[in-house]
Order: C-alpha cells, then structure tokens, then sequence
C-alpha cells in the first residue's frame, strides 16, 4: 500500500544526493536490453548513411563485419537483419524472399560462418523489402490476401532458419501465421527456432524513415491499415498477443515503442511473457534531428530507453543500440 503524510513524510529526503538517488532507483539499462537492426545493401565495400536516418549505415555483407564486430564488442545478445532490395529483384509475388542467394541468406551465412553462436540473429518475416507493391504480403485486386501469403511466409521462414536465423520475427500481421509457421518449423526439425511475434504492431507514421532506409517508400502502395492494428485500440493487441501465444509465440514485440508504452506495460501484467519494444525509426529520427539541431540535449536518448523498461520491456530493439556505451554513460 502506498502511503505517508506531510510533513512527517517528505519524499524529496530520498532524492536530496545522488548517492541515495542511486539506491532508490528502480529501473536501469544494459547492453543486454538491446536489439541493433542492420541494413545490408548489395554491392561491395560500402557503408552508405542513410540520409533520414542520420547516424545509420546500410551495409555491405564485405562490411559486416564492422558492425557486428561492435554489437559483440558492446556485449550486445542480438542482432536484426533487414535487406535493401534493389528495384529490379522486386515483384509482385515478392519472389526474392525465397531466393537463397538473396541479401538476408547470404548475410545469415557470413554471420554465422565468422561469429557461430556468439551472438542472435532476428530475421523479419514480411513480404515488403522484396514486392513491387511495397506490402508484406500478396495483392489481389487491392486486398492482401491473409492464407496464401502465409503459405510463402512459411518458406520465407524455413529458408531464413536454414540459413541460420535463430529468432523468426513475423512482421506481416496476416492472421494466423505463428501456428503455422511453428508447425512448418517443427516438421523440418526446426524445433529450436524461436518465434518473436510482432504481435501488436500499428499501422504508424513513424515507419516513414524505415521505409526510405529499406527502399520501400516510393513504392508503397495505399497503406496498411488492413492488417496492421488502428492505434486508437488497446483491446484488440492483448487478443492478438492471446492468439500468438496459443499458436506458439516465444516472445512478443510491441511496435512502435514510445507513443504504445500502455501497450507494453499490459501486455506484461496480463501474459508474463518477455515482451520486446520496437523504437522505431520515425522516433529514433525525430529525437536524432532534435538533438543535431539543440532543440533537445541527448540525454533525451537515455530518458526515452528508460522508459520501456519502467513500462515492462524485457529487450529494446533501437537504432541506438550500437552507441549504448555512451548512452548508458
Ligand atoms: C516491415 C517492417 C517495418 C518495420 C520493421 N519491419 C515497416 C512497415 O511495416 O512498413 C519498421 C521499423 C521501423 O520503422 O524502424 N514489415
């Protein structure tokens, strides 16, 4: 029970010094809280900032090396790979999602091949880096059709898992794709593949960067609000955690972070499953820009990193992840 009265109480005698500011605390960070996304690019020798992202590289499968070499450095657990597809491997049917020579595979080989069990590796499972139309799954007359995308879904997710992907991350929000998918998994004796569900995911402008980063802005089609969540609902993500869970989700993510932090913190109350935070890159942006431009001192960063612990996060994926020394300092 909470209680105390004035003047006998005072609660600021707790924060009067820092020291006993420390003992107080309740919530802290650690490079173990983080997930560092990377953008892989074709090409060689190349390590191309990302013009909306300021401080985010695209990466060369030749260069991963410096950036994975940092995240082990860091003692970051894991890493998430997302592919800028060129234009002219994109189709309607997302073809290149089942390619084993394509950007994901060969940088899941590279990776595991130099760093075997060192460090995770999360891979998106979602049509859109590689469809002409920009969605996460098939089009027919302007509907993405639910059961037929997840029948490629389940390839994308074996290929990626032979390749040696160790976290699957579905982030398509076709109904019914973790059952099937952990069932396709099981079957190819796959069984010790965890599933980290994007089970609450909104349709969101703060995708916008991402989308730019991954080169499918230009190309999307409409939106997505078919099958991402209204962010106006909370309701709806716990039946959409519920479900996930029944069909075999390991973890669940809640995406974007900061603006969904009631979300996170129900999410944990109700189900007591590890719950993970997307910062995406429409917030990673905004407080980026902020910064450069002195509207916001950078401490800001660590503030807004904090916050999805105190909310009930178990793990953070940020684009800040690959500067957390600093941060956390
Ligand atoms: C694609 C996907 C998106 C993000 C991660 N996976 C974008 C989208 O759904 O359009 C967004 C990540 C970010 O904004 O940082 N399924």
């Amino acid at each position: 029970m909470i209680t105390g009265k004035y003047p006998s109480l005072r609660l600021r005698r707790n924060r009067k010094q820092s020291w006993s500011r420390k003992l107080i605390q309740e919530n802290t960070l650690s490079p173990n809280d983080f997930i560092l996304p990377i953008f892989l690019t074709e090409g060689l020798n190349k390590r191309q900032e990302i013009s909306s992202m300021p401080g985010v590289y695209r990466y060369t499968i030749n260069r991963l090396n410096q950036i994975v070499d940092k995240a082990l450095k860091l003692g970051i657990p894991m890493i998430a790979l997302f592919p800028k597809t060129k234009n002219s491997k994109k189709d309607e049917l997302g073809t290149e999602s089942l390619n084993e020579n394509n950007l994901v595979c060969k940088a899941l080989q590279e990776i595991k091949k130099r760093y075997k069990n060192q460090i995770g590796i999360m891979c998106d499972v979602a049509l859109d880096p590689y469809t002409s139309h920009g969605h996460d799954g098939l089009v027919k007359s302007n509907t993405i059709l639910n059961d037929e995308t997840i029948e490629v879904l389940i390839n994308q997710s074996l290929l990626q898992a032979e390749m040696g992907c160790d976290v699957l991350a579905p982030s398509d929000m076709m109904d019914g794709r973790i059952g099937k998918i952990r069932k396709a998994l099981d079957k190819n004796k796959l069984q010790n593949v965890q599933i980290l569900s994007y089970a609450a995911k909104y349709a969101s402008s703060f995708y916008g960067p991402f989308r730019d980063a991954v080169g499918s802005k230009s190309t999307l089609k409409g939106d997505k609000k078919t099958y991402q969540m209204d962010f106006r609902n909370s309701d709806e993500a716990l039946r959409e955690v519920t479900l996930d869970i029944k069909e075999g989700a390991d973890m669940v993510m809640v995406k974007p972070g900061m603006p969904y932090l009631d979300i996170i913190k129900s999410i944990k109350e109700k189900f007591k499953i590890p719950v993970f935070a997307y910062q995406v890159s429409g917030e990673y942006s905004l407080m980026e820009n902020a910064i450069n431009k002195n509207l916001v001192n950078r401490d800001a960063v660590y503030e807004s990193l904090v916050a999805f612990k105190r909310a009930g996060a178990n793990a953070i994926v940020s684009y800040y992840a690959d500067r957390i020394d600093k941060i956390i300092k």
